[in-house]
């Protein structure tokens, strides 16, 4: 069953079951500052699950285009795509658990109106109960009678979550099974259908997460039962009336079906993959596969507005479209020919995303000039890599090329391995992974939630950016402000402080003043670890209240610790030195984009750098 007619069956299967068939809201949302895209169906319809009336009704289909660029670097193994499409039907207060895990299973199961799956090789995870919300029983007795009436077994795995011959049920915790887009807003238990790949290999057995991690079960389909709303202040209101969001991937359902290892396998991507293969020269798979994937979400985010920029949704187009010109180059294909690309994949696309055919040209001109734009950039840094290469490439040379110049460290090999020179491959291995690890205690203690790709230079000088701002804000408004969250990506900083009123115009100026000052001065990040008593001792901003450990990591701006402009508890990770926070080519400056309230005595600042 090819995706075309999958689309098609589940739009029909619930349109006949008195859904509203709504088409998919554009990529970017319209009213949703939080996010840069749509990560999932249930993002655009957030007002109607609070309660808003939507105007086609209580019962609602659709196949909702979604991007998720987290984890960027994952992209061509079998699993991880940047764009994919996401299936859903929705009640909007009206029908809950019991319909929703019944269609779920004829729709699945049906021969006729549905993908006609094995119902054997289907198993079901439940919201087992949790901080404070309760185990979803109501779930676990509506699948019991579901797979008792065809004749399956019924079994529920215990808290070891261990599967035998005859489970089919398995109950897991909130990190599993209650779901949540980003921090707030509507959400609630959910239940998760994954099928089973090999079968041959006899009953499931074994605990649930290893038989998850093996590939052998793969989810296909979330229902969640969205009963509460969750507020800022992280209480958990209950909804007036609860909601059902559900969400299939299309991509990966289409795989799984047609008893495919990856999702590049199916018609989806063949089609974009045999043109990439006429272009190439080489046979080097993952290459290919993350060329169709960028210039496949490039076309869709084009299509619906986006352009190359250096922020927000535009910056993080411009790093798809610019690692999909490094793989094109790595497989030989010529410059120019991600246009062609594009086109295969408007021609593929075109029937059911008709804007796609509308706008052809356009989104074709503008990968095309991208990739120019790139290649110009790139000469830039080919020239930073020559003054270097004049001997083997150190860590600190390697790690600098791909923080100041956006050089990956595959490029850097190759280009090393053109002039016979080699690289210091582990050195910026043990540099990269610092960072890495810096970076995800950081995210667990700063970002929580809101840092997609720590090891990016973009958000490192972000990250750098945002200490710089949260000390200049200290001394233009004085030491009453205090740090209420911070948010990071790619395209920009987020920062949240207490403050009683609205900045004045001044006041802004002044901040952005200051930090450009400190730019221009090009002073040295530097870091230290102290036992914590020390550590309070300097006067390092730290949240209050928060938890540490016993040893304790500052990041400082400045020569010495006792000097430093700013200093703060922090797991890094940070530029070298602040004159990176102007750019490879030390033009940029920082500018606040918007200085609003959030709520009461909470003020939110956006700025950028570029
Ligand atoms: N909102 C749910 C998900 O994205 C259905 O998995």
């Amino acid at each position: 069953m090819n995706s075309s007619e999958i689309r098609t069956k589940f739009l029909e299967f619930f349109r006949k079951r008195g859904h509203a068939v709504i088409p998919s809201a554009p990529l970017v949302p319209e009213n949703d500052p939080t996010v840069l895209f749509n990560t999932a169906g249930m993002q655009p319809l957030v007002p109607y699950l609070l309660g808003k009336e939507h105007p086609a009704g209580k019962r609602l289909v659709d196949v909702q285009k979604c991007v998720r660029t987290g984890d960027i670097d994952d992209i061509g193994d079998n699993r991880h795509l940047s764009f994919f499409e996401m299936l859903g039907n929705w009640s909007l207060g009206d029908y809950f658990k019991k319909e929703a895990i019944n269609w779920s299973y004829e729709f699945l199961t049906s021969k006729e109106e549905g993908l006609g799956l094995d119902p054997n090789r289907l198993y079901v995870t439940v919201f087992k109960g949790e901080e404070g919300i309760p185990r979803d029983t109501d779930a676990i007795a509506i699948w019991q009678d579901v797979f008792k009436k065809n004749g399956l077994s019924i079994d529920v795995a215990g808290e070891d979550e261990v599967m035998k011959p005859g489970v089919r049920i398995i109950p897991l915790g909130t990190k599993d099974n209650f779901w949540i887009a980003g921090t707030t807003g509507p959400c609630g238990g959910d239940t998760e259908i994954f099928y089973d790949t090999k079968p041959e290999l006899g009953p499931v057995t074994g605990k649930f997460v290893d038989v998850v991690d093996s590939f052998r079960l793969i989810e296909i389909w979330n229902n969640v039962f969205m009963e509460f709303n969750k507020t800022a202040e992280g209480t958990y209101e209950k909804l007036a009336k609860p909601n059902v969001d559900t969400g299939m991937g299309l991509e990966r359902t289409t795989a799984v079906i047609n008893g495919k290892d990856h999702v590049f396998a199916t018609d989806l991507f063949l089609p974009i993959l045999n043109k990439i293969s006429e272009f190439s020269t080489s046979d080097n798979d993952k290459a290919k596969r993350v060329v169709a994937d960028h210039i496949r979400a490039a076309v869709f985010m084009i299509g619906d507005g986006v352009v190359p920029l250096n922020t927000d949704q535009g910056y993080v187009l411009r790093r798809l479209l610019r690692r999909a010109v490094r793989y094109a180059d790595m497989l030989g294909m010529k410059h120019g020919s991600l246009f062609w690309i594009a086109e295969t994949v408007i021609d593929k696309y075109s029937d059911f995303y008709t804007n796609l055919s509308t706008d052809r040209e356009r989104i074709k001109q503008e990968i095309d000039k991208e990739e120019h734009k790139f290649r110009q950039t790139l000469k830039v840094g080919l020239k930073e890599f020559e003054k270097c290469a004049t001997q083997d490439i150190s860590a600190a040379n390697a790690f600098s090329l791909f923080s100041s110049y956006g050089f990956p460290i595959d490029m850097t090999i190759e280009l090393a391995k053109e002039k016979g020179i080699k690289v210091d491959v582990d050195g910026f291995k043990k540099e990269f992974e610092k960072h890495q690890e810096l970076s995800r205690k950081g995210a667990e203690q700063k970002f929580k939630g809101g840092l997609a790709d720590a090891g990016d230079p973009m958000i490192i000088r972000y990250h750098t950016a945002t200490h710089l701002l949260h000390q200049a804000l200290h001394d233009v408004l004085g030491e009453g402000v205090g740090q209420k969250g911070s948010n990071i990506t790619t395209e920009r900083l987020r920062f949240d402080f207490s403050y009683g009123s609205k900045m004045t115009d001044e006041q802004k100026k002044k901040v952005e003043d200051i930090i450009n000052e400190k730019i221009a001065q090009k002073l040295p990040m530097n870091q230290v670890n102290l036992p914590r008593e020390e550590a309070e001792k300097t006067g390092a901003r730290h949240f209050f209240g928060e938890k540490y450990g016993d040893q304790i990591s500052i990041y400082f701006v400045g020569n010495d610790l006792a000097s430093a402009y700013s200093k703060e508890f922090c797991g890094g990770p940070h530029v070298k030195n602040t004159s990176e926070l102007a750019g490879p080519e030390g033009k940029w400056k920082f500018k606040i984009l918007k200085e609003e309230a959030v709520s009461q005595g909470v003020r939110r600042i956006k700025a950028v750098l570029e």
